[in-house]
């Protein structure tokens, strides 16, 4: 009878513990806001590769394969994009107007409502505009470091104090500062106090967006080329998100617009990126209207960056060639039997310099468009900027000497491996650096970068 009823205690309890706690996912942890893996470009890089969350300077080196054990890695490019950064002034123009809504105009008793209103102070200043944070000065750092364990024989004091390291960033103090950065990262790890290492600024290279006249005024600058991505914001996904937010705050409809949505969604993206904070702003969102958020924006970089318009891609020409220059060079160096004289190039630039670039070579290529009226269908889209481009995402290229002029080329993507899209049939996991310049064969005799992105280029259009 004692066992009986003590059973039935314990019965109980089970049903009633199971009914009172909120379901848990194991993946779940309280400090990470369930909706931050949407945060599209202003995702964290821990987002992408979760171990990190663990130990900031965890690498797999198993991850690497080379085809057979005499393959050497003689050759490194890495294109990054500089890490966590402020918001740029315009954005923090939108989170101040929200919050004056949320101070002067919503009411209620949640708890996460009462924070924002009480506890939350507005931070961000204008001249913040889109700088360098120190979370983003350790992205690179820690980037380096982890490199340096993944790819020992090329990120070594040696190769650094040989000058056998190219740094190259673009002119803006984000990028400036990233790659200063990445240096100090490196420089710090094996205490070299005796030398300095220079740097390039290039804008032709990191910036091309801006000098690629057919790009700025067809697209940039052109407010019709995103007229799929006006038609979204308007259309009835994101209306419910605005609604939900306004009835969250228990305001007027009409004071939500999309901008402050907008507003919400950064607020709750740059709190998490900068301060590591679960902010009271991520309450505005579900995971419904956050995934509702992630699709604007992808919209917006596939018609902007991606594979929206044929320029945005052909506007990355000069990066694309000097890619393959750099590879070139090594291979040349290797099969006359002489040492590589660039052995790691390292570029720092933005997501708008990667996109383009990912683009081009073929990456994240879905077999339909996304427009504003395909969010349900494109659900399951491989274009999703919040895996590919979060803050300090990187696209690297190793090039392989496997001995007899056996060459091969692998790409890793935020330091995850990758085949390059479409060049299938490969022997061995990694491909013959021959055969991946036979796939790209157009791109490289033709993509120039003047023809390109000169205005009437096609004579059916003058
Ligand atoms: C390292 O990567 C390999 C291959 O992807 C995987 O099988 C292994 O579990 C990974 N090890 C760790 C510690 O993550
Ligand atoms: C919001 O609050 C401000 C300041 O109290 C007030 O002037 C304004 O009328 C309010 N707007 C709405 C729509 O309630
Ligand atoms: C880089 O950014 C950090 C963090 O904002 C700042 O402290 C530092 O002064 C910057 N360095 C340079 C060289 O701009
Ligand atoms: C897209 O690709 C998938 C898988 O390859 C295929 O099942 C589907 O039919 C394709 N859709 C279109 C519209 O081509």
């Amino acid at each position: 009878m004692l066992i009986f009823l003590w059973k039935f205690i314990v019965f109980h309890f089970l049903i009633i513990s199971c009914c009172l706690l909120t379901y848990v996912n194991p993946e779940d942890n309280p400090g990470i806001p369930a909706i931050a893996k949407y945060f599209n470009t202003k995702g964290r890089y821990e987002e992408v590769n979760p171990y990190l969350r663990e130990d900031i300077l965890a690498v797999n080196r198993s991850i690497l394969q080379p085809p057979s054990a005499q393959c050497q890695e003689i050759h490194l490019t890495v294109i990054i994009r500089h890490g966590t950064r402020y918001p740029t002034t315009k954005n923090i123009k939108g989170m101040q107007q929200l919050y004056n809504i949320v101070l002067h105009n919503a009411s209620g008793e949640e708890s996460w409502l009462r924070e924002i209103q009480t506890q939350w102070r507005m931070w961000y200043t204008e001249d913040m505009d889109g700088r360098l944070v120190q979370k983003g000065v350790n992205d690179l750092k820690h980037l380096a470091i982890r490199l340096s364990k993944l790819f020992p024989s090329l990120i070594s004091e040696e190769k650094l104090r040989g000058g056998f390291f190219k740094f190259i960033t673009s002119s803006k103090h984000r990028c400036v500062n990233s790659t200063l950065s990445f240096k100090a990262g490196l420089t710090e790890l094996w205490a070299i106090t005796d030398m300095e290492f220079d740097y390039a600024v290039n804008d032709a290279l990191m910036r091309f967006f801006d000098q690629c006249t057919r790009f700025v005024q067809e697209v940039d600058n052109n407010p019709s080329a995103l007229s799929e991505v006006d038609k979204f914001k308007q259309g009835p996904e994101m209306r419910r998100v605005q609604e939900k937010i306004a009835d969250r705050l228990r305001v007027p409809y009409s004071l939500i617009t999309h901008d402050m949505t907008q507003a919400a969604f950064y607020l709750c993206a740059y709190e998490f990126a900068i301060k590591a904070a679960n902010s009271p702003w991520c309450q505005l969102f579900d995971e419904e209207g956050a995934k509702v958020m992630e699709y604007a924006s992808d919209l917006r970089e596939f018609w902007k960056r991606g594979y929206g318009y044929d320029i945005n891609s052909k506007s990355s020409c000069a990066l694309f060639h000097d890619v393959f220059s750099r590879l070139d060079k090594a291979a040349s160096e290797i099969n006359s039997g002489q040492q590589v004289t660039e052995a790691v190039t390292v570029q720092v630039g933005h997501a708008d310099t990667l996109l383009p670039l990912l683009t081009l070579l073929g990456f994240f290529k879905d077999n339909v468009t996304l427009t504003s009226t395909n969010y349900a269908t494109q659900a399951k889209r491989s274009f999703r900027t919040s895996h590919m481009l979060p803050y300090a995402a990187n696209l690297l290229l190793v090039l392989y000497d496997c001995g007899g002029g056996d060459l091969r080329l692998q790409p890793l993507l935020n330091e995850k491996p990758v085949t390059f899209p479409g060049l299938t049939d490969q022997r061995a996991s990694i491909p013959l650096y021959q055969d991946v310049r036979g796939h790209y064969s157009d791109l490289l005799k033709g993509c120039d970068f003047e023809t390109e992105c000169q205005l009437f280029k096609h004579p059916a259009e003058v």
